[in-house]
């Protein structure tokens, strides 16, 4: 048994003892709800979600009045590829190949009810290419929908390229900023982002939060509600507001963008360190996703003649995410690897993903390192 070591930051982080001091009074004492103003209690609460709206808008370079606060990301992509799609039947929508699943699947829906769809390609690193892009762009193209950086591969996109060819063909940028945020520079003035989305529980703020940025000018991006209800969040997302988790993710989006640099830097240190401690232990290793530009706690490794399950049972107590990364076998590879082309088929080899975070130190990183050589060694020796 390994001791416990996690290092799936990607799939989700510790909640930040700051930030939960940030929520506490909100989930005791103070209870109320922010849409009813008639009293003490429902004014502090709306005091503290507009106190939460100006520091998350802090953060991206945004207007307070351009958050709309919601249940993740999953919801705020939702609310912007289906909301604005549907100012506009039919229109044409352009995304990538390695989207989060609530960003494709929701594109494919969209497609099967009539708008029409293009699945940009990426290179084998996991990056789009602006020209690309820009060619693909079509005079009925109503939204791009790039990420910022990938959940899997680590891949952080070019936006300062993307967005001017997107703003030329008079089409919005939505841009998923989820694994993003805290870990790379993002002001959605400087790139010209319309609309962005984020969750608090990817930066150790709580699960169930999230936000959606809408520009708001020169152009004001308006897209048609989901739902409806009590009209809150100008009536784009109705139901009564998360107070302790709007105030948690307001702390951890201050917390993660004010800290962005140093921890940055740390977290490249010891991912390079993971890397180094690998790649000496084990033949064969490869990289999935960009040498250079990729989220600094993320390490995505090929490593061949193992298969993924049998790697994830004998890491028993490090928590990391495994998948296939062949197309023969039972584990179907994932639509990431596919695009990057990682997934040849008739080769049995594991990926496997590193996501480092706030808590991680070296001497974890080392004993994980040698965990996985061990473990490798091991499965090989057996086959
Ligand atoms: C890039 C990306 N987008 C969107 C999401 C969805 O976030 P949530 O499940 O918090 O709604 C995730 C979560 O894994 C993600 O990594």
């Amino acid at each position: 048994m390994n001791p416990p070591i996690y290092l799936d930051h990607h799939s989700t982080t510790p909640l930040d003892a700051r930030v939960l001091d940030a929520m506490l009074p909100w989930l005791r004492e103070d209870f109320g709800n922010p849409a009813n103003r008639s009293h003490a209690w429902g004014r502090r609460a709306w005091s503290a979600v507009e106190d939460a709206r100006e520091q998350v808008a802090a953060a991206i370079g945004a207007r307070p009045s351009e958050i709309v606060f919601t249940s993740g990301a999953t919801e705020s992509n939702a609310i912007a590829l289906q909301g604005l799609a549907r100012t506009r039947p039919g229109a044409h929508l352009l995304t990538t190949a390695i989207e989060h699943r609530s960003v494709l699947d929701t594109c494919r829906r969209l497609e099967r009810e009539g708008w029409a769809l293009t699945l940009l390609p990426v290179d084998r690193d996991g990056l789009v290419d602006p020209q690309r892009l820009a060619a693909a762009l079509r005079p009925d193209t109503l939204l791009v929908s790039v990420m910022a950086a990938n959940n899997e591969i680590g891949t952080v996109q070019p936006l300062a390229e993307i967005a001017p060819a997107v703003r030329a063909a008079g089409a919005l940028l939505h841009v998923d900023a989820t694994q993003a945020i805290g870990r790379v520079a993002l002001d959605v003035q400087a790139l010209d982002i319309d609309a962005l989305a984020l969750s608090a529980h990817k930066i150790h703020g709580p699960k169930g939060c999230g936000m959606l940025y809408l520009r708001s000018r020169p152009r004001r991006v308006e897209p048609l509600p989901l739902m409806e209800g009590g009209g809150q969040e100008r009536g784009l997302r109705p139901g009564t507001l998360n107070v302790p988790g709007i105030v948690g993710l307001a702390a951890a989006c201050t917390i993660a963008v004010a800290e962005r640099e140093a921890e940055s830097a740390r977290l490249r240190g010891l991912r390079d360190r993971l890397w180094a401690r690998l790649a000496a232990g084990m033949a064969g290793l490869r990289l999935h996703g960009h040498p250079t530009q990729r989220l600094p706690g993320n390490l995505n490794v090929g490593i061949p003649g193992v298969e993924a399950d049998a790697l994830l049972l004998a890491l028993d107590g490090i928590a990391v995410s495994a998948g296939a990364a062949c197309a023969s076998g039972s584990a179907r590879p994932s639509h990431v690897l596919q695009a990057i082309g990682a997934a040849e088929p008739g080769q049995v080899r594991a990926a496997l993903r590193f996501g480092l975070g706030r808590g991680n130190t070296e001497a974890e990183i080392d004993a994980a390192g040698d965990a996985v050589v061990h473990a490798v060694a091991r499965l090989r020796a057996s086959t």
